[in-house]
């Protein structure tokens, strides 16, 4: 099973990692067969599992219930689980909430937001609960942001994420994941920190890692699709399609030929 120092060797060693998005056990199988380096339990399960139109209805025991389903059925991957809109408000709320998702099966949380954070990860971390921060786009806070749009796209506005990173990364953050931020921060943000394995969605080429709902790397997503997302079950046929679209996936991510630049923001900061 792979661990969090497997994932920081990975980020000194220069190999690039995979993250899918998983919920259920046939699909955790299949990823595991694939060897998916990493799996994320989203709370984008909200939308492509519950059908809501936002991450905000989703509670702790829904993230719990899927997090034991694809631990079972998966014993590969390092896993990521996120803790739901407002489970972690206060630092009480997050060590009770992280509580419940790691004896669930997984092996790190994921927060959502910047500086403010600071405490919440050291206590987590000093409880023993390794912590992911998602910065940039994060759609806990998709009415604050008035909708799903491009982040730090000033040079200022890319000079607090890097603030803001810097300030989670001194808490004690273990892995950043960065969504929807121009190709040039993934790039610097992962520079910054040779220690901390930074994950991108829509964050360019040269994060450590890739991640992508896996509906939307499958084409099960219906109405628009953002510009970060490859369809990689166009060219996979036969009974072990969707494996295949893991494995293709898995091999493109390494060999760095996703994200491309069409997959990418390119913005001069
Ligand atoms: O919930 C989720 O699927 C996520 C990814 C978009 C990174 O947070």
């Amino acid at each position: 099973m792979i661990s969090l120092s497997d994932l920081r060797q990975f980020k000194t060693q220069g190999r690039k990692f995979s993250c899918l998005t998983c919920y259920d056990a046939s699909m955790a199988k299949g990823m595991e067969v694939a060897e998916i380096d990493t799996i994320l339990i989203g709370d984008s399960l909200g939308m492509t599992i519950q059908g809501h139109d936002s991450t905000l209805p989703v509670t702790v025991a829904d993230m719990a219930y899927h997090t034991a389903a694809v631990r079972r059925a998966n014993q590969h991957a390092f896993i990521l689980c996120d803790l739901p809109f407002m489970s972690y408000a206060t630092l009480n709320d997050a060590l009770v909430n992280a509580k419940t998702v790691m004896q669930a099966g997984a092996q790190m949380v994921k927060i959502e937001g910047g500086a403010w954070l600071a405490e919440t990860v050291q206590v987590l971390t000093r409880n023993g609960i390794p912590v992911c921060v998602h910065l940039g786009l994060t759609p806990q806070s998709v009415h604050v942001f008035g909708g799903y749009k491009l982040q730090a796209k000033t040079r200022e506005a890319a000079d607090q994420l890097i603030a803001d990173c810097k300030a989670v990364v001194e808490a004690g953050a273990a892995i950043l994941l960065l969504e929807c931020v121009p190709a040039q921060m993934g790039k610097e943000i992962a520079e910054l920190f040779p220690h901390v394995p930074v994950i991108g969605i829509g964050a360019g080429a040269d994060t450590d890692g890739q991640v992508l709902v896996v509906q939307d790397m499958l084409g099960l997503t219906f109405g628009k699709v953002a510009r970060f997302v490859r369809n990689f079950m166009t060219e996979q046929t036969g009974e072990t399609a969707i494996v295949d679209a893991f494995k293709a996936y898995h091999l493109a991510v390494q060999d760095k030929s996703f994200p491309s630049k069409e997959h990418t923001f390119q913005v001069e900061l």
